[in-house]
């Protein structure tokens, strides 16, 4: 086929006949490309500088593909539990994500270099010059441009190149696993029961500091001292530091509202039960810091809790003129830290939702769209507030089983 014959459009006839070839070189004519140069890498083959090339390029993907494995290693085996200064393991479990990052950037990157010195080494050298045109793909274009990879295909010899092939292949998967592999981590099971109950770990959404109680220990509504430990006559320690205190009902005001946490029996270090001696500052904080631990003591003036709407199945939650709810905002779990007595609205500060503290914590305004949950509560024989159980329904943001 002469190139004069490109200005006439070929049949489907024609086109039928055509090699590939041939299909590939109308192609670019029908483009207005034109190959200006065009040289092969290796035109002899079996030329020892292509086996060097070859060699170059399979070191940089085998690199690709051992850090690859190493990236799903340090995933799925590295000590990744929080490890204090002091703790053994602390080293392994500091390393931990720099480890990640090093074999899965260092995997990308020699993927990349390996593909980059590929192209460099066996793709002809090309120089081909196209006329920009306007205009719809037509049958010939869609069949040429099929011939034209196919053509590229062939002449990047990557078809017989078994090894380059496997280790590319190989590298790109791993890549692409090493992308997919960290949103396992984000895969929980909300309803895996908690053996180990404690207020530490990181649990479940059906679980609290307050789920204690459902184990038979007795849980008191900790008012926070802001006690801290300090450097004393015998070095730093935190003996005899109480953060968190019981409470008892007269400790708060008529109006008034307070943020208590947890504390169960066995942490309890105060009035006639101090003991200098005893170290609770650390399961203080933990109970603190505890994600889905904050209730809000809300003492309503009396003429207020008369006319309180309760919800039912709760309708012996509170204790008196005491209501206890999380403070953990039912829209997307920021503290609502608000309560303004006047109108028994607790507000979330994030995006202004407001909740009725009269009826029973239900979304009166803003974003939020289900009630804080309510903790039931009581006083026990000694006079201190304590959870009478946990609460009946999860915690914090929207969940699929809430029932407000
Ligand atoms: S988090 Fe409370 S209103 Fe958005």
């Amino acid at each position: 086929m002469s190139n004069n014959d490109f200005n006439t459009k070929p049949s489907s006839a024609e086109l039928a006949k055509m090699s590939n070839e041939e299909l590939a070189r109308l192609g670019t004519e029908l483009d207005d490309v034109t190959i200006a140069y065009r040289k092969e890498r290796f035109p002899i083959e079996g030329d020892p500088a292509e086996k060097r090339a070859a060699l170059g390029v399979g070191i940089w993907l085998a690199l690709a593909v051992v850090l690859g494995l190493a990236f799903i290693a340090v995933y799925l085996f590295w000590p990744w539990h929080y490890r204090g200064h002091g703790q053994e393991g602390m080293w392994l479990y500091t390393f931990h994500n720099p480890m990640l990052g090093v074999t899965l950037g260092g995997s990308i990157l020699c993927l990349g270099v390996g593909a980059v010195k590929y192209t460099k080494r066996f793709i002809p050298e090309e120089i081909s010059v196209q006329r920009r045109h306007d205009g719809p793909s037509e049958e010939v274009d869609q069949k040429t441009i099929v011939a034209l990879l196919n053509d590229s295909w062939e002449t990047s010899t990557l078809g017989r190149r078994k090894a380059i092939k496997g280790l590319l292949g190989t590298g790109a998967v791993l890549a692409g696993i090493g992308l997919i592999l960290p949103f396992g981590g984000m895969i929980k099971n909300p309803w895996k029961p908690r053996h180990e109950l404690d207020i530490t770990g990181d649990g479940t959404l059906w679980t609290t500091g307050w789920t204690l109680v459902e184990k038979g220990e007795k849980v008191y509504l900790g008012r926070d001292t802001g006690a801290i430990a300090e450097e004393g006559h015998h070095g730093y320690t935190t003996r005899g530091v109480s953060r968190l205190v019981r409470m008892r009902p007269e400790d708060l005001s008529a109006g008034a509202m307070e943020t208590v946490f947890p504390l169960p029996e066995a942490d309890v270090n105060d009035g006639g039960e101090y003991d200098p001696q005893k170290d609770v500052y650390e399961a203080h904080m933990h109970s603190i810091h505890g994600s889905r631990n904050a209730v809000m003591l809300i003492r309503l003036r009396s003429q207020d809790a008369a006319r309180a709407t309760l919800r039912q199945g709760q309708e012996d939650f509170h204790y008196g003129d005491y209501f206890a709810y999380s403070k953990i905002c039912t829209h997307i779990g920021c503290p609502t830290s608000l309560y303004e007595a006047q109108t028994n609205r607790i507000l979330c500060p994030c995006h202004q939702s407001q909740f009725d503290a009269l009826h029973y914590g239900k979304p009166v305004f803003g974003p939020a769209a289900r009630a804080l949950p309510e903790l039931p509560i009581d006083v026990d024989e000694d006079g201190f507030l304590v959870a009478e159980g946990n609460f009946i329904e999860p915690v914090g943001p929207a969940f699929w089983e809430r029932k407000s």
